[in-house]
Formats: structure tokens, sequence, C-alpha cells
């Protein structure tokens, strides 16, 4: 059975028990509304420690546009049970008042590669993941941290932070989990209509079978979709797009 924690000291009380010590700890951070992608991610840090923390937490200060905020699926008793079938240990549940005791008073910024792709489009969208995550590494103080591909930008950014500021959790990445029909797995595709769920799986396919982003650019634009950005940086391919103000995002290793 997973045992909730809901707030930081009790978490801390935890912490210093002496299996927690002792043992190897995964975490898994999560904003619920739990699907097979993160439970790949619970998967891994099970096969690879002998405890698994997830926590979740829907971050409001990662959130540019309120909207997506509001909208955002809160799914907690599915989320609960999924967590219990799959034999975690805590579910860590904080309160903004408490992670954000300073109301965000103190943040992280990282100066480059958080201005490009989606932080060009998502203002400040990069401070918040990275403030809260630190936040939550300093409390959970895992060994090992898991997060997925499909926001392999946040990835490389949460990888340079626990660098730079000796946190000492190493991070983790997991590929990404996909429909059938290629779709990348995001707690936002329960917002698409049914005909716009069949449309969105054009945007995999294009990032797989083209490395020329401004003619994927012009097929989906053809198909009705509104695009952000598709942008190739080092070895990969990266792209944002709208369809009916549902925000996909997705990146494939060209
Ligand atoms: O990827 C997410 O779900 C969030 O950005 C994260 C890492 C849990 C931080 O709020």
């Amino acid at each position: 059975m997973t045992k909730i924690i809901k707030t930081v000291s009790e978490f801390l009380i935890i912490r210093e028990s002496s299996n927690y010590v002792n043992d190897s700890v995964g975490f898994v951070p999560t904003m619920g509304a739990l699907h097979a992608g993160h439970m790949a991610l619970i998967k891994k840090s099970k096969e690879e420690n002998d405890i698994t923390v997830v926590s979740i937490f829907v971050n409001p200060t990662q959130f540019n546009d309120k909207s997506d905020l509001e909208n955002y699926p809160i799914t907690l008793t599915e989320d609960l049970q999924k967590l219990n079938e799959a034999d975690v240990d805590f579910l860590f549940l904080p309160n903004y008042n408490e992670l954000y005791a300073d109301n965000y008073k103190y943040s992280v910024t990282e100066n480059e590669l958080s201005k490009k792709l989606c932080g060009a489009f998502r203002p400040g969208h990069f401070d918040g993941v990275l403030t809260v995550v630190l936040k939550l590494l300093n409390i959970v103080r895992a060994n090992f941290a898991y997060f997925g591909e499909k926001d392999y930008q946040q990835y490389l950014l949460i990888k340079g932070m626990a660098e730079s500021f000796f946190v000492n959790t190493e991070i983790v990445s997991v590929p990404t989990v996909r429909d059938k029909d290629g779709l990348a797995l995001s707690s936002r595709n329960v917002r698409l209509s049914k005909e716009n769920r069949v449309k969105a799986t054009l945007f995999p396919q294009l990032l797989n079978h083209s490395v020329v982003p401004e003619k994927i650019r012009a097929m989906l634009e053809e198909d009705g979709f509104k695009v952000d950005y598709i942008e190739i940086i080092e070895d990969r391919i990266f792209g944002a797009v709208y369809l009916e103000g549902v925000r996909l995002i997705d990146n494939v290793k060209i």
C-alpha cells in the first residue's frame, strides 16, 4: 500500500528512518494525471531502487498560461490506484503554501537552453520547473530521479541544474512512451476531440520522416495545426504545436 505524505515535515521524518537512509531511493516527480509514460518512469525506478517515491504537485509557477493551469487534468483517485498497483512506497503530495513559503521570491534560472524551443514561447516556464524540481530534490534526497524524454529540453535543464548545484541525485532519462499510432503520451492528450486525436498523429509521423523543419511546419499548418516551433538542435528534431488550443510537444533523435 502506497503511503501518502502531505507535508514536508512528515517527509523529513521518513527520510531520517533507517530504511530510507540505507536503501537506494528512486524519485519520480509528476503533476499527476498518471499515464503509461509515468508508469514507465516508475517501473524503471522500481527496478533500480529499493524504495520509490512519486510526487504529485501541479506546479503553478511553470504555467505561463492561466487557462492551461485551470484545465490541467486532476485525477487523484485513479492516480492513487495506479500507484498502489505498481507497489510504489511513498506518494508525496505537498501543497503550494508549504513548498513556496517564500511565495516564489527565490527561483532558479538557466540562461541559455531555457531561452530556446519551449522557453522562447513560454516565458518563465523553465524557471518554474527548475525551482520546483530543486525544492523536491532537496526534500526527497533520492539517489536517482527519473524524467521522460518527451520533455527532452526539461530533462537536459534539470540534469544541468543538478550538476551546477551539486545535487546528490543522479538525473536519469527514460524513452518516450507512445500510443500505438505514434503519438507521445501526455496528460494533455485527453483534451483533444476524437477527430483531432486522429489528426495529432501527423505530428510524430512528420518528425520521424523529415529533417527539413520548414517542410514539416508547412505541412502541419496546412492541416490546421498552429506551430510554435520545429527546430533541430544537435542530433534531435524538436517540435511544439497546438491543436484546438491543446499544446503538444515531441522530439526525435535524427
Ligand atoms: O514534467 C513534469 O511533469 C513537470 O514539469 C515536473 C518535472 C513534475 C515539475 O513540475
